[in-house]
């Protein structure tokens, strides 16, 4: 592919991403553009880049102007009250919100560079995992869960599927307790494992990057501790962002955290940045609010 990173608000995206400068540029209306570096200002290592991105239901703003990087090998942190847009800021760089009949989309969502509004459907959906907030495994074996992607696309030679199992299923610290039960329904699982489970299957293809919607909101203390272990080794291969609740959570994974407040970006930066030395009153009264 020969695109171009970058093309509509290039420079926002940048300063947006960046380095320690842009980091609180990017967040607000226009002021990352004030860099004015241009596409070069985007990061080398940047997975999908969101630029401008004003996303409406039925006229009523849930996403206003928002620029953001989201960069390899790195978890990013979003955080916010309940409807600030955390959920429809994930549902774009799947697509999910252009495919929705009463949204209205500006801007634009970049894979790797590529415009994933054009991206063929099965490509976007091979490159872009997604987890959700209740576990929620097919009703089928745990090996034919992991396997459905890659036996869907054909990306890996049957006599690998399962190695690849194993690989999958260790790297989020399944293994060891299912291995003797891979024909097993998924569904028999406990709700943690269940939801490991489902991180296996989204990455049973390697996608570019990993989403995941509040993923341990339905899941007691000891099980989101394992599902944190999974993601931070999840973050040696993998894009990631998590949408939490959980401050604490963020500080323990996010190497960065973006706080959104009514749909905008509000303030973004390491999670030392914004959990601990916030700039912005509005992430002050939430982190206020949360302890
Ligand atoms: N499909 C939809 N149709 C209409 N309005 C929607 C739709 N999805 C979200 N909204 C609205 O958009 C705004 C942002 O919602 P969103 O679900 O993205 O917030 P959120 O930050 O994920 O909230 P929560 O923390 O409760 O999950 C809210 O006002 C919500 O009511
Ligand atoms: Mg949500």
């Amino acid at each position: 592919m020969d695109e171009v990173v970058g093309t509509r608000g290039a420079a926002g995206v940048g300063a947006g991403a960046g380095n320690e400068a842009g980091v609180g540029a990017g967040a607000g209306n226009g002021a990352g553009g004030a860099a004015g570096t241009g596409a070069d200002a985007r990061p080398a290592d940047e997975v999908v880049g969101i630029s401008h991105l004003t996303v409406s239901y039925d006229g009523a703003e849930a996403l206003h102007d928002v620029c953001l990087s989201v960069r390899d090998r790195r978890i990013l942190a979003v955080i916010g009250p309940s409807g600030c847009g955390k959920t429809t800021l994930l549902r774009s760089v799947n697509r999910l919100v252009l495919e929705e009949p009463r949204a209205q989309v500006s801007g634009q969502v970049t894979l790797r560079g590529r415009d994933v509004a054009r991206m063929p459907a099965e490509e976007l959906r091979r490159n872009v995992g997604m987890v959700f907030q209740e576990p929620s495994p097919f009703p089928f074996s745990i090996w034919r869960n992991v396997t459905y992607a890659p036996r869907y696309f054909g990306s890996t030679p049957k006599r690998e599927l399962d190695g690849l199992v194993r690989e999958k299923l260790e790297l989020v610290g399944l293994w060891d307790e299912v291995s003797r039960d891979l024909r097993k329904s998924a569904l028999r699982l406990s709700g943690g494992q269940q939801q490991r489970l489902c991180i296996a299957r989204a990455i049973a293809v390697d996608p570019q990057v990993l989403l995941l919607d509040e993923p341990c909101s339905a899941l007691d203390v000891n099980a989101t501790a394992t599902v944190e272990r999974a993601l931070a080794r999840l973050r040696e291969r993998y894009a990631i962002v998590v949408v939490t609740h959980n401050i604490g959570q963020a500080r323990r994974i996010a190497d960065e955290v973006a706080f959104m407040s009514e749909g905008r970006i509000v303030e973004r930066g390491t999670a030392e940045q914004v959990l601990d030395h916030p700039r912005r009153d509005e992430t002050r009264a939430f982190l206020a609010g949360w302890r």
